[in-house]
């Protein structure tokens, strides 16, 4: 067993879009006390502050992630063709890799968490689900939170984003060798933060 509080233990979550990384991300941080990072938030703060990304990237600071326009559907693609740019990748790597192995344990969501940022991280899980799945899901969170869109718009934004993660050169969206994969299509928050959390017990211990 691995203790956390003295060593670090990173739990990397990679995938697409709204395939439930944050909701999984978060709840298992809560569940082992780890500091969770939605490292989405950084690509949409670079995309979101305007100007050249690169040197936005270079500038960034925590209060840029707690912008409340970096949740729509803009900000998402926004980040999505940032985040094709080497220069700002390279930029935002110091910053994910303190946090993935700050004391005390951590979760970082993202795509690339366990390939590059990560490699070494003691649990890797690449959560996904079938893009009418996801479009469905994002759908119904952006109307909740009172955006005007409609379910084909949502399905085409995670289908495009879907392929530009996964098909640039730099860091691309694939699951890691040694990930576990976790298709959320068929089911329930609970099962996924349960399948999840199992996942992190084998390596660590209860
Ligand atoms: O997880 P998200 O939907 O908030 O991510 C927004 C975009 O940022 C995503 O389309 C691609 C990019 N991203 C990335 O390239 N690498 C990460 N680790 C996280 C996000």
């Amino acid at each position: 067993m691995t203790d956390g509080a003295q060593t670090g233990f990173t739990v990397a979550i990679d995938g697409p879009a709204a395939a439930g990384k944050g909701t999984i991300g978060r709840a298992v941080a809560a569940r082992f006390g780890f500091a969770h990072l939605d490292t989405g938030l950084l690509y949409r703060a670079v995309g979101a502050m305007g100007g050249d990304p690169v040197a936005a990237a270079l500038r960034i600071d925590p209060t840029d992630l707690e912008r409340p326009d970096l949740r729509t559907a803009e900000a998402g693609q926004a980040a999505s063709r940032v985040a094709v740019i080497p220069e700002v990748r390279a930029a935002l790597v110091a910053f994910q890799r303190s946090f993935a192995r700050r004391p005390g344990g951590a979760v970082l969501d993202g795509r690339d968490i366990g390939t590059v940022i990560c490699p070494e991280a003691e649990v890797k899980l690449f959560v996904t689900a079938s893009p009418e799945v996801r479009a469905e899901r994002r759908f119904k969170e952006l109307r909740g939170a009172g955006h005007d869109t409609d379910l084909a718009t949502v399905l085409a934004d995670v289908r495009s984003r879907d392929a530009r993660d996964a098909d640039r050169a730099t860091a691309p969206m694939i699951a890691a060798a040694d990930a576990l994969v976790l298709d959320t299509s068929r089911m329930s928050v609970d099962q996924a933060v349960a399948a999840a959390v199992a996942a992190v017990q084998v390596v660590r211990g209860a």
